[in-house]
Formats: structure tokens, sequence, C-alpha cells
């Protein structure tokens, strides 16, 4: 297949592509899916470990920290809007939370489904809606997706630590995420979860909580990594957490 290719900082990187049989066990609508099961649809596209200067992948390496840019075009799964797979963080070493993480939308809007999940119990489910420039700390312990709900591409970057692997399998083990985002616009419960609480919504993060101005390109923050410590050390940052 034909790699799709991002231009940034001056060069072209090659995509990493999810496609509909990667996901396939976390959409809600598997009649649609077992009608599309020899098709190979490519969903969504993952530019991992991008830098504009080379003085910036030094400083990304010595603080274990990566910058991605991802873009789902739109598209609907048969009911249900395109999303991406979902997935949790391992906590930190030596800790109860988990590694945490940024996003910022640079182009189009997201919908990201945040979901708290203990001893099998659902605790809390956020939906935030976010649009060009909004900036989205996920915080510890909750599993993310990103919904495209738009008729545009959504382009969005984000900044993590690149000591961990993400973890895919709860997401997939209960068919998706807490709720579904069907197109014609109601939200349903997902059953593969015993007890889930009623959708919670939220605002994008404050940016001045990072020094950042409204709408400011987050990637600068690599010009002070110390204010990206909150992905690593997240015992420490927790005023960032409150949504
Ligand atoms: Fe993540």
């Amino acid at each position: 297949m034909k790699a799709e290719r991002l231009k940034f900082g001056g060069r072209e990187w090659d995509a990493d592509i999810r496609m509909l049989s990667d996901i396939k066990d976390v959409v809600y609508d598997q009649d649609w899916i077992e009608s599309h099961r020899d098709e190979e649809i490519p969903l969504y596209y993952m530019y991992r470990g991008l830098y504009e200067r080379s003085e910036e992948e030094k400083t990304m390496e010595e603080h274990h920290l990566r910058y991605d840019i991802t873009i789902i075009p739109p598209l609907t799964l048969g009911r249900e809007y395109v999303k991406t797979a979902g997935h949790y963080h391992p906590p930190v070493p030596g800790g109860e939370l988990s590694y945490t993480e940024i996003y910022q939308v640079l182009e189009g809007t997201a919908e990201y489904l945040l979901q708290k999940v203990k001893n099998g119990i659902v605790e809390d489910v956020v939906l935030i809606h976010a649009t060009k420039g909004n900036i989205v700390i996920i915080p510890p312990n909750y599993g993310h997706i990103t919904i495209n709900k738009s008729k545009n591409n959504l382009k969005m970057s984000n900044w993590v630590s690149s000591e961990f692997t993400s973890i895919y399998e709860p997401m997939r083990e209960r068919k998706g995420g807490a709720y579904y985002l069907l197109k014609d616009e109601t939200i349903l419960r997902n059953e593969n979860y015993t007890r889930v609480p009623e959708l919670r919504r939220a605002q994008p993060t404050d940016p001045s909580l990072l020094n950042l101005r409204p709408g400011e390109d987050m990637y600068r923050l690599i010009e002070t990594p110390e204010r990206l410590d909150f992905l690593k050390r997240p015992e420490e940052y927790r005023e960032l957490f409150v949504m």
C-alpha cells in the first residue's frame, strides 16, 4: 500500500496506517464489519517521533519525549463515527498513576472520550469537544479514544513519554469504550461494561496552565521541556488533571 506522507519540519514522514481490520473488535456496528470483512479500509494515519530540528530531536531523546501527529479522515463505520482503537497507559515506575498525554487539535474538530476504570468498574466517563488550537490533557489512569464526527479531516498532535507502550487489550475485551457515538447523534452505552456512569462533558484544558497562549502550537513546548514533565511524573502535577 502506498504510504501517505506528511510534511513537517521541512521533510516528509511516512505514516503508520491503522486499518479497519486492526480495530474491528471495538466497532459498534458488527453487521457492517461483517459486510466489509474482506475490504482493506485505511482509517487513520499516525506519524510518530516527529521533530523540526535535530537539536529538538536530541532534546526529545534526553527527556524521553515523543511528538506525534495523527490524521483521521471523516468516515462512518456503519452506524458509528470513525474513531481510534482506544487504549490505556501503564503506571509510571513505582507509582499508581499512569503516564499522561496531551493532545492538540491542529485542523478540524475532535471528540475525546476519556474513561477511568478500576477493578473492571467504570468510575468516570468524560466527553470533551475540541476545536482547532484547543489542548486536552489526558489525566492519569484514563483510557482514551478520539472520534471524528465531522465532515472534515481531523489533524491532531500529541506529546507523550517515549518510555512506555500503550495497552489496547482492556478496550478490545469490552468491544470499545463505555459509550459509542452514533451518526444518528445518539450516544449509546456499551452493554459490555457492567456499570457505566452518566456521560459527563468537560472543556478542553486551559492552556495557561502550561503557560501557553490560547491556540499556540504546543510543539513549541520542546523549547522548555520541563513544562512536559507532567507526562512522566503525574503525581507532582495534580492541579493539571482537573476536568
Ligand atoms: Fe495515549
